[in-house]
């Protein structure tokens, strides 16, 4: 396949969704560097899947950089990265703390400009160009109570990865973006704030397990290494959105409707 010797960087490659795609590249032939800055579970699990370990903090621009610097040492080239790294602990709007704003802010949503921003220019010297995957969340498409600082972060994602496209697009570009948007996924992402630095410990945001929520529980969970070969298909189509739930489009579905329907009233308004 065309996967095979291309080199792929993943960002909270260490566990879940990122380790998911990490493997399923590996199965493909690529040789892949995940990036995470757990390093226990990173070089736990890049021994277990045949990957290649880099110690990163995704909100430090500086760490991201040398990351970049780390993949062209040991490969040489870059091709398809894979912004993934992500936190999702909850509270209400009301409850937050400027800490808990700026953790939130600084992984989910800096991290993925920091991961553009150094790897880019990289993807763009490529002959043959290469694809930026940004992961975002339905919580980027949709809000929900007490996920109000999460969909901040993963509505900047979305902008970030469209208007990217559009200016790739624009000028020719060989190099492809998309935008992972997943539902439920069995992952670690329910014990988030083990990796909430010390420096930001004015905490009022949870770590929730959704699988323990009974509404949560009736919907179709994925493993990691299904989102892994979605998000594998959706590159080789180009697709902008990657949707691993489509089942679960009602809440997104209902943001239109009611944007639409405010514009329809608003033109009554001044006519
Ligand atoms: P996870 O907790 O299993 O994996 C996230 C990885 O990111 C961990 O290995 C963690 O050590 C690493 N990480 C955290 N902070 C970091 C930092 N500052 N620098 C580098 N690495 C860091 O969680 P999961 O679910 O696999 O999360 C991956 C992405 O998927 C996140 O962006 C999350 O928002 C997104 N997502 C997950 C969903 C789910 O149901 N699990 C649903 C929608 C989106």
């Amino acid at each position: 396949g065309e996967l095979h010797g291309k080199v792929a960087v993943v960002t909270g490659g260490a566990s879940g969704i990122g380790k998911g795609i990490a493997q399923r590249l590996v199965a493909h032939g690529a040789h892949v560097v995940i990036a995470d800055i757990e390093e226990s579970s990173l070089q736990k699990t890049a021994r277990e899947i045949g990957a290649h370990p880099v110690r990163t903090d995704v909100s430090d621009s500086a760490s991201v950089q040398a990351l970049a610097d780390a993949t062209i040492k040991e490969f040489g080239r870059v091709d398809i990265v894979f912004n993934n790294a992500g936190v999702g602990p909850m509270a209400s709007i009301s409850d937050m703390t400027l800490d808990d704003w700026r953790w939130l802010i600084n992984v989910n949503l800096w991290g993925v400009i920091h991961g553009v921003h150094s790897f880019l220019p990289l993807l763009q010297g490529n002959a043959d160009g290469g694809h930026i995957v940004n992961t975002a969340s339905i919580g980027g498409l949709a809000t929900m109570p007490t996920l109000g600082g999460y969909s901040v972060t993963k509505y900047g994602v979305v902008a970030l990865t469209e208007t990217l496209a559009q200016e790739l697009q624009m000028t020719g570009s060989k190099v492809g973006c998309s935008v992972l948007v997943p539902g439920p996924v069995h992952t670690n992402i329910q014990n988030s704030s083990r990796n909430r630095p010390s420096a930001l410990q004015d905490a009022k945001l949870l770590d929730v397990d959704l699988t323990d929520m009974p509404a949560m529980a009736e919907m179709r969970w994925l493993e990691p290494e299904d989102v892994g070969e979605l998000v594998i298909a959706a590159i080789r189509r180009k697709a902008l959105y990657c949707f691993t739930h489509p089942e679960l489009f009602a809440p997104i579905d209902a943001r239109f409707a009611q944007i639409i329907a405010a514009n329809i009233a608003s033109k009554t308004l001044t006519d």
